[in-house]
């Protein structure tokens, strides 16, 4: 059996990923009594364990509803905190030292990608690559080649079996619901190809700017922090074959089979945008021409879909926040319902709802009471909480899963080569995004890009 992890550690344990997710998440891994380890957080302030036990109170009461303060003290005494620069092997060796007793640590890498080689470098001098289990965050690099030397480096390091590279994607249970919905239903599976299927939209939209992350964001991009990663996996799993059995390799097979089969993205069909205000946020860097939106059209050049056009859409300061992939079927062939002067209803979709309100709304259409037979767009809606019960947070099951060495939700090596290839064309063109007002759904050009029908609406939040 493998064996659980006997402690956590976590490389930038003052930053914003930190306090945002990870606080929050160990919270509701020691309220199930899933942790009860040591928790060590390192970094380069200068702080100390009462500084680090603050701030992570002071996240969790943030994020959590409903704090139980038994669980929160219990949490804050596991923790303790290693200050020391990132090279410096005096930090690797303390860390070592409070790391004598445990056997296989968990060490999440929440830190910008370029320190990692110090990083990695100092855990091996210090003895603690051999056993321990490393969790590296995305962006995995900066494209296909930089991706490949990380691959490299972190492979010389730690067992390709002891590397865990997130997509929290992976962990959000609406994301990994696509696959059970797609394979657990047998009324899905005939409909899910070229023949039924006329376009996929897939929209990660965010209602607010960098919120402070401007200096990690303008480095970054929304294709790399989200396009190459959160959106290509959640096509992946709409659109990939049936796995040949259970097993993490079986999924991640399939994924990349899938991914192979995308052709590279294409320029004249991808819009980029910068949202207006964006120069002006502290930590941009001047005339900086980071995207804060892309929108693009993807092929999946395969038996199944091609022909089908997938229209992508990420961006920042949209009119509200939403996850949403919408699989539109083609209109039956001929419109008996819809008299001379009505309307051409809208063709029937599934809309998936992957970030709030998780849930799956079918769009049909039924007749309108009356003497004359006309169709009006009628929604079937399950909303997974409410008939499910509570769903963890992605960070929570993720954390949960690298101490107990499961794979399954996370991406591997050839994965993220893929996707790297796919987006590689649309990265860094040189040239200024186009502007956007915040509040609006991006560049005119991206609202046409989906044609005549446009974008469907999603459900925002
Ligand atoms: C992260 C990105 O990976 O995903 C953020 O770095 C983005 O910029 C976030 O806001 C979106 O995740 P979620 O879970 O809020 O949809």
């Amino acid at each position: 059996m493998t064996q659980r992890s006997d402690a956590v550690v976590f490389f930038g344990a003052t930053g914003d990923l930190a306090r945002k997710k990870l606080f929050p998440a160990l919270y509701k891994l020691a309220s199930r009594g899933h942790l009860g380890v040591p928790v060590i957080g390192v970094a380069r302030s200068d702080w100390d364990d009462t500084t680090l036990r603050q701030r992570a109170a002071d996240s969790v009461r943030e994020v959590v509803k409903g704090v139980d303060e038994g669980v929160l003290s219990g949490l804050l005494e596991c923790l303790t905190y290693v200050s020391g620069d990132y090279g410096d092997p005096a930090t690797h060796a303390h860390l070592a030292e409070k790391l004598a007793d445990a056997q296989t640590p968990v060490i999440y890498l929440a830190i910008p990608p370029d320190i990692f080689p110090a990083v990695i470098g100092g855990l091996q001098e210090a003895g603690l690559a051999a056993r321990s289990r490393l969790v590296v965050e995305k962006p995995f690099g900066r494209d296909l080649a930089s991706a490949r030397e990380l691959n490299a480096l972190l492979s010389d390091a730690f067992d390709q079996s002891n590397i865990f590279r997130i997509d929290h994607y992976l962990g959000k249970e609406a994301v990994e619901g696509l696959l059970a919905f797609r394979f657990a239903n047998s009324f899905l599976e005939p409909l899910w190809n070229r023949r039924y299927v006329e376009s996929v939209q897939v929209t990660l939209a965010e209602g607010f700017g960098t919120e402070g992350r401007a200096g990690f964001f303008d480095n970054v991009g929304t294709v790399r922090d989200v396009l190459q990663n959160h959106l290509l996996q959640t096509v992946a799993l709409l659109t990939m074959e049936p796995p040949i059995s259970d097993d993490a390799d079986a999924y991640r097979d399939e994924e990349v089979k899938v991914l192979r089969q995308c052709l590279p993205l294409d320029p004249a069909t991808t819009v980029l945008g910068q949202y207006v205000g964006y120069l002006d946020e502290q930590g941009v860097r001047e005339a900086s021409q980071t995207e804060t939106f892309v929108a693009t059209q993807l092929t999946i050049d395969s038996w199944r879909w091609a022909g089908v056009p997938f229209y992508l859409r990420a961006g920042k300061y949209m009119p509200g926040a939403a996850t949403e992939a919408v699989v539109v079927l083609r209109r039956p062939p001929r419109m008996l319902f819809a008299g001379a002067d009505a309307m051409v209803p809208n063709a029937n979709r599934f809309h998936f709802r992957l970030g709030h309100a998780d849930g799956v709304t079918l769009a049909v259409q039924a007749k309108v009471p009356g003497a004359r037979t006309v169709t009006r767009e009628v929604e079937l809606n399950v909303d997974f909480e409410q008939a499910l019960g509570e769903r963890r947070e992605a960070y929570e099951r993720l954390i949960d899963d690298a101490m107990s060495g499961e794979r399954h939700r996370f991406a591997r090596e050839d994965t993220i080569n893929e996707e790297w290839r796919i987006v590689d064309p649309i990265l860094d063109p040189g040239e200024r995004p186009v502007p956007y007002y915040k509040r609006t759904w991006g560049p005119t050009d991206a609202e046409a890009l989906p044609g005549a029908d446009g974008w469907y609406d999603v459900t925002t939040r």
